[in-house]
This record gives structure tokens, sequence and C-alpha cells, in this order.
């Protein structure tokens, strides 16, 4: 008898993790199947429009899910506008300019309000487009759980504080992605994002022209590349006020989310601080040289990191909104 209820406990308990894996927070994969069952379609369709227009723009996507997330949970905190009273996330200095796609999600959620009006959530297109732009940009495809709902508040000054600086170093960003629950092996996959698309000159200028007192050039960036970038930021031109060109993350691959970002740090070919640090401590460098060696294996990891990173502190059930137009609290 001891033995059968053991038994029954034991049940108990791997199902009930089993079903927790399959629905964190709340979420669960075809959340709209009854109520809206052409949203992921509808995503699916605009981006690929989008993307076939400008291709850079799934790099746009990828990040600014990304910045949702880390700040205050993935509840679209990322896409409100400013009011007179409130300055939001989205005009913080670390996402503009630098943010892309919102044209995408605004088209893409207008189309949905009028297939299923109040249903579908700016939070979960969002999640839908950045799992669309990963796999039309770099064949990672994945299921993506929804049930987010949108948040009412977006604060510019939590958008710095809470994203990763592009000055840190691995330790650093190790405990930044800590604070949100995310390993060290999880930041490494993650920052294979930096596979596509682009940095202003102003994210990474200091490692070109002012590095230290004795050192004017960042010594663990290769000479030859880092006498092309400054080709391309010339001196003067690389500060938030000046021109403040881009250039492609990964100059090899620039629009195709691939492991030859990781290549590129073993040939000190990063192009943030925080890109080139992963290669400088012993733990994140032996991911770094795993994604090199088995880009399957990176791939698989990238999208079930997106799927974690993506159910992070999210907003369920009767909590939030289900906002009409992603820029405005309704
Ligand atoms: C590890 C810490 C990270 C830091 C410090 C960081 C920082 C940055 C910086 C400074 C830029 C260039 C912005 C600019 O100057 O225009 C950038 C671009 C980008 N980041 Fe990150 N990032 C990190 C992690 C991530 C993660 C986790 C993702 C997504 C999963 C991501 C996706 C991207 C993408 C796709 C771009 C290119 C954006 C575009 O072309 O519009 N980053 N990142
Ligand atoms: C990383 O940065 C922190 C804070 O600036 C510093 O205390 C630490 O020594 C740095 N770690 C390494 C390995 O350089
Ligand atoms: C400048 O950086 C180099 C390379 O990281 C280092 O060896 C040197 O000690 C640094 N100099 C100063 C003054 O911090």
């Amino acid at each position: 008898m001891a033995s059968l209820w053991s038994c029954m406990v034991l049940f108990l308990t791997i199902t009930s993790v089993v079903a927790a894996e399959l629905k964190p927070k709340g979420l669960r994969v075809g959340y709209y199947r009854y109520t809206c069952p052409s949203a992921e379609a509808i995503v699916r369709k605009t981006v690929e429009t989008g993307l076939a227009r400008n291709p850079g723009l799934a790099a746009g996507l990828i990040r600014m899910h990304f910045h949702d997330c880390f700040v205050r949970g993935c509840d679209a905190s990322v896409l409100l506008d400013s009011t007179p009273k409130q300055t939001t996330e989205k005009d913080s200095f670390v996402n503009n300019p630098s943010l892309r796609g919102f044209e995408i999600i605004d088209r893409a959620k207008s189309l949905i309000e009028s297939h299923c009006p109040r249903t579908v959530s700016c939070s979960d297109i969002l999640a839908f487009a950045a799992r669309d732009a990963a796999s039309i940009s770099g064949g990672i495809h994945y299921q993506l759980p929804s049930g987010r709902r949108d948040g009412r508040i977006s604060i510019d000054a939590e958008a710095l504080q809470n994203l990763p600086s592009p000055f840190s170093n691995a330790t650093q960003l190790i405990q930044s992605f800590a604070r949100k629950g995310l390993s060290m092996q999880d930041m490494v996959i993650l920052s294979g994002a930096h596979s596509i698309g682009v940095s202003h000159c102003s994210s990474f200028a200091g490692r070109l022209y002012s590095f230290n007192a004795t050192h004017a050039q960042d010594p663990s960036m290769d000479r030859a590349f880092a006498a092309f970038m400054k080709l391309r930021c010339p001196p003067g031109s690389a500060s938030r006020t000046g021109p403040d060109p881009t250039v492609p993350l990964d100059y090899g691959t620039p629009n195709r989310l691939d492991n030859v970002y990781y290549k590129n740090l073993r040939k000190n070919r990063g192009l943030l601080t925080s890109d080139q640090t992963l290669m400088s401590h012993p733990s994140t460098a032996s991911v770094v040289a795993k994604s090199v060696g088995s880009p399957a294996d990176w791939a698989a990891k990238f999208g079930a990191t997106m799927v974690r990173m993506g159910s992070m502190d999210v907003l369920t059930g009767k909590k939030g909104e289900v906002r009409l137009n992603c820029r405005v609290v309704n």
C-alpha cells in the first residue's frame, strides 16, 4: 500500500513537472487556436512582407523582443509611445534611434484587430514576429507558447537599468542575465543574435580610438579589422551627437542568423566589447567553441532559449490588458 502511494505521488509529481515545462507561467502553444485561429499566420505573412522589403528588420524584431522582455517582462512595454506625462522605454537612448521594426508590429496588429478584435496582445504579436524573424533569417524554427498580456507602464530609465551594456565584461554580462533568471550559457547562446543586424559606431568607437591610458586601440580587436572599422567610423563621426554611421555586427553574413558570429569572435573580430569579451572567460569561451563546432546544436539551443526569454515575467490570465493599439494603453 505504502509503495502504491509513493508510486502515485511520484506519478503526480512527474506529470505536474511535465505540465509546468509545457506551460511556462501560464503560456501555451496554440493559445489563440479557437479565439483567433489566423493570428500566427497573419503575423508570419506580415513579417515575410516586411523582411522582403527590408531584410535588416529581422534583426530589429529580434532585438525588440529582447528589449521588451528584459524590462518589466515580455509585456510590450517597449512599444508604448511617450506621452507628455511619461517618456517611455522606446525613447531611452538605448532604444532611440536604434530600435527598428515598429511598423511591422503595427501592421500585424491592425490586421489582427480586423479579424478578431480585442483578442491578441501586442506582446504576443512581438514574440511571434521575433520567432518568425529567426525562422526567415536563420532557418531556426520553434513553437512559441503564447497568452501574454500587455502592461500599462513604460519608463525610459528602466531600459538603461535592465539592459546589458555593450561596454560590459563577461562577468558583468553573466550577472545581468542572471538577474533575469538566465544562465551564462543562455547569455552566450543568445548573443549569437549579433550575427545579424547593425551597430552604430558610437557603441564601439572607444575600442578604436580611446581604449585606455596606454592603448588607443583595444588589443583584443584584430588589427586589420580595426583598421577597416576606422574607415567606416572616422574619428568624430562616431558619437551619438555626430552622424554616427552603422556597420554590420557580423561582416561575413550580415543578414543570416547563423554561428558565424562565434567564428568571428575566435578571430578577434567581435564588434562590441560585450561580444569579444566572451573569449576572455574560460566558461563563456567554451560555449563559443561548442557553438562554432556544432551549428545545428547552437541553432536548437537558440530557439529553446528564445522561448525561455519569451516567458520572462509575463502577465497572464486577468493581469494587464489586450491593447487595441500597440503604441498606447487602452
Ligand atoms: C549580451 C548582452 C547584449 C548587449 C550588451 C547588446 C548590445 C547591443 C548593441 C549595443 C547593439 C547595437 C545598437 C546600435 O548601436 O545600433 C545591439 C544590436 C543588436 N542586438 Fe544586442 N546586445 C546583447 C544581447 C542581445 C540579445 C540577447 C539579443 C537577442 C536575442 C540581441 C539582439 C540584437 C540584434 C538583432 C541587434 C541588431 C539590431 C538591428 O540591426 O537593428 N542582443 N546589441
Ligand atoms: C569586470 O568589470 C567589473 C566592474 O567594472 C570589474 O570589477 C571586474 O574586475 C571586471 N572583470 C574582469 C575579469 O575584467
Ligand atoms: C590598457 O589595456 C591593456 C590591454 O588590456 C592593459 O594591458 C593595460 O594595462 C591597460 N592600461 C591601463 C593604464 O589601464
